[in-house]
C-alpha cells in the first residue's frame, strides 16, 4: 500500500488543512468490505480515539475526556514523542499528544481489491516545538485498517543536521468489559520497573498470564514483540504485536482515577493500558537519518 499522496492531492489537502480547528475535525477510516469496520483520529495529538471491528469498540475513551485541546484526550491511542513518561524539557508524554499542529497528507484511502483503509497524518517542527526541543523532525504516522486489525506506524525522519534521540510510546487503552477478568500473556521472566512504588524497584515477573486487579504501572524492558490480551467482549482476545520497539507497559490506574479529573467513576474497570513502548533505551536518529517503529493490533 502506497503512502504517498500525488501532488494534486498534496496541493488540495494542503488547502483543506488550512485554517481547520483541529478540535472540530475527527478524520473516519472504514473498511470498504467489512461491515461498521472503522477507526477514528481526532486532529488534536492526531489520538486514536475508536477502532471498532464488526460494530463492536475495542477502544477506551474516558467519559470526561476533554476534546477542547486544552489537554490531550483521555483514552484512545495517544503518541507519546519525542518522550515517555516524565520529562525536564516539557510535558510528561512529550507534545504530540496534544500538538494542534498535525496535518493528514493522505486522507482515508480504501484499496479497491482488499477493502483496507489508510491515512498518514504528519507533525513538523515549529516554533511551538522547537521552544520545548530545538531539533529539526518530521513525525509520519500512517493508519492501516484491515479486516481484523489496526497497524499503527511512525517514522521518525530527522532533518537536522545533528543526531538526536527520543523514547516513543503508543499509549494504548483497551475497552474491556471487566479489567480483573481481563489476561495478559507473555511477560513471565521479563524484569519490569515497578513504578507504583517508590524508587521505582526493577521486578522480576511471575505471573502468567499477568491479571490486573490494583494499582498497575509497570515497563517490561526487552519485552518479546507479541502479547496477547484476553478477557474481552465475546470472548475475544487481541494479539499485540510491536516491530522497532523494546518495551510493554501495563498500566491502570485503579482507584486514583479519583484524582483525575478527566476519568469518569469506575473508569478503571472498564480499561486497560498495554502500551508499546521505547523507554528502556534511547533511540537514536542520525542527521539525515529515519527512525521507524509499529504496533498491530489483531482481534482473534
Ligand atoms: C503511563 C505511565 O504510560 O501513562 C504512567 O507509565 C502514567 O506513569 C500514565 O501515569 C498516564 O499518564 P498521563 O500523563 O496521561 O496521565
Amino acid at each position: 500500500m502506497g503512502n504517498t499522496a500525488s501532488s494534486s492531492d498534496t496541493r488540495r489537502l494542503k488547502k483543506s488543512n488550512m485554517n481547520e480547528d483541529p478540535t472540530l475535525r475527527k478524520v473516519i477510516l472504514r473498511h470498504g468490505k467489512s461491515n461498521d469496520t472503522s477507526a477514528t483520529v481526532f486532529m488534536v495529538g492526531a489520538t486514536l480515539v475508536s477502532w471498532k471491528v464488526d460494530g463492536k469498540e475495542k477502544i477506551f475513551v474516558s467519559n470526561k475526556a476533554i476534546w477542547d485541546g486544552t489537554k490531550p484526550v483521555r483514552g484512545g491511542v495517544p503518541i507519546c514523542f519525542p518522550n515517555f513518561g516524565p520529562w525536564n524539557d516539557g510535558p510528561q508524554h512529550g507534545f504530540a499528544r496534544s500538538s494542534k499542529e498535525w496535518k493528514v497528507v493522505q486522507e482515508p484511502q480504501v484499496d479497491q481489491a482488499t477493502g483496507d483503509a489508510h491515512a498518514v497524518f504528519v507533525l513538523a517542527d515549529s516554533d511551538a516545538t522547537r521552544k520545548l526541543w530545538n531539533k529539526k523532525f518530521e513525525l509520519r504516522y500512517t493508519v492501516i485498517l484491515k479486516t481484523k486489525s489496526l497497524q499503527l506506524i511512525v517514522d521518525v525522519s530527522n532533518s537536522g543536521r545533528e543526531a538526536f534521540d527520543l523514547t516513543f510510546c503508543f499509549h494504548t487503552y483497551f475497552k474491556v468489559p471487566r479489567s480483573t477478568e481481563c489476561r495478559i500473556s507473555n511477560l513471565k521472566g521479563l524484569t519490569y520497573t515497578d513504578k507504583t512504588k517508590e524508587g521505582w524497584p526493577e521486578v522480576v515477573e511471575t505471573r502468567d498470564p499477568l491479571q490486573v486487579d490494583k494499582f498497575t504501572d509497570s515497563v517490561y524492558a526487552k519485552a518479546p514483540d507479541t502479547c496477547v490480551l484476553s478477557g474481552l467482549a465475546d470472548g475475544s482476545s487481541i494479539k499485540l504485536s510491536k516491530a522497532g520497539l523494546d518495551d510493554w507497559v501495563v498500566w491502570n490506574p485503579w482507584h486514583n482515577i479519583s484524582k483525575m479529573s478527566d476519568m469518569h467513576e469506575d473508569a478503571h474497570l472498564e480499561m486497560l493500558c498495554v502500551e508499546a513502548t521505547q523507554n528502556s533505551r534511547r533511540a537514536n536518529v542520525y542527521a539525515g537519518g529515519k527512525w521507524s517503529a509499529s504496533h498491530t493490533l489483531t482481534v482473534q
